[in-house]
């Protein structure tokens, strides 16, 4: 089938079977094109939450998926690779963060949203980067706080709010691995160009960024700026909405778009998938009742306080 009638079938099914797909922004194109809804972690578990649609189709990554099947308890939630996972959340294994919250008991656990319905289950409050530094400035400033995966983000977040959290040593394997030199080449070869970061990548990058923030931040940030060339240090896929949004500008990236500074997992939904996935109301994410239910209070806790 070529893209265009691929394209079409979706369509139909979507219609007949009642059905929303969801799509994270590192989706290629074509996904994103076709979606229904596009957004950040932070908007996508939003969306999922307040859908009426019976079928949910998630093109993102495993844990997003579980996120949307949370808090969604009777709707099918389909992903078109199970394969898709995420590295960042592959860094934090539910019995190892189990025997840390048993060596630190009065300690709180936050966890970033890419995480495993099983850490979710473990955590006290999930946050994502669209969200996390206002949730954690909420909590007293006396609180002991454990923040799981992400030691980028969390070094973020400690040095804006001035907290001591302790951080799980997890990473993405996209951003902790874009390079200073590569940032200060690009800003070298664009002197007045402004710099946008996602702090999921290391802090010598996030240090020489005029604005760090989550995909969906950095996007109204240059969106709303009048200035017309950005250099970009996250995922590539968020290029396809910037040059939506904002024709005409320039947008300069660490590297060309190439396989392995790219998610992977997340380019793994396609037309041909999401059309299967929907023919076949295959491959449907299950979850068991007693996790799910002890992964959606601390989502909820977060869907209520941001
Ligand atoms: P946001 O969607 O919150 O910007 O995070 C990006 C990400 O890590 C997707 O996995």
């Amino acid at each position: 089938m070529d893209k265009e009638t691929l394209k079409q079938q979706i369509n139909q099914l979507r219609t007949e079977k009642k059905a929303i797909i969801l799509a994270h922004y590192y989706t290629l194109p074509e996904v994103q094109e076709i979606a229904d809804f596009v957004g950040d972690s932070l908007a996508l578990a939003r969306k999922a939450a307040e859908t009426d649609a019976d079928i949910i189709l998630f093109a993102g990554v495993h844990f997003m998926a579980e996120t949307a099947k949370i808090l969604n308890p009777t709707k099918k939630v389909l992903v078109p690779d199970m394969s898709a996972g995420c590295v960042l959340a592959d860094c934090c294994q539910a019995e190892k963060l189990a025997a840390f919250k048993a060596e630190h008991p009065d300690y709180k656990v936050l966890s970033y949203v890419n995480c495993s319905a099983a850490v979710k289950a473990l955590s006290d409050l999930i946050v994502t980067s669209g969200n996390a530094l206002k949730l954690v400035n909420m909590l007293p400033a006396d609180e002991k706080i454990i923040f799981a995966p992400d030691r980028n983000l969390g070094d973020y977040i400690n040095r804006m709010t001035g907290r001591e959290m302790l951080l799980w040593d997890g990473a993405c394997s996209i951003h902790d691995h874009y390079e200073l030199k590569a940032l200060k080449a690009l800003k070298e070869a664009h002197p007045d160009v402004p710099a946008v970061a996602h702090p999921e990548c290391r802090r010598e990058l996030l240090e020489q960024a005029d604005f760090v923030g989550s995909t969906a931040a950095m996007l109204k940030f240059i969106s709303d700026s009048d200035i017309q060339e950005f250099i970009v240090v996250t995922e590539s896929g968020i290029l396809y909405e910037l040059e939506k949004r904002n024709p005409g500008k320039t947008f300069y990236t660490l590297y060309n778009a190439a396989i392995e500074h790219d998610c992977v997992n997340m380019k793994k939904n396609n037309l041909v998938n999401i059309y299967q996935a929907l023919l076949n109301e295959a491959p449907e994410l299950q979850m068991d009742e007693e996790l799910r239910q002890k992964a959606l209070v601390p989502i909820q806790r977060m869907l209520e306080l941001s």
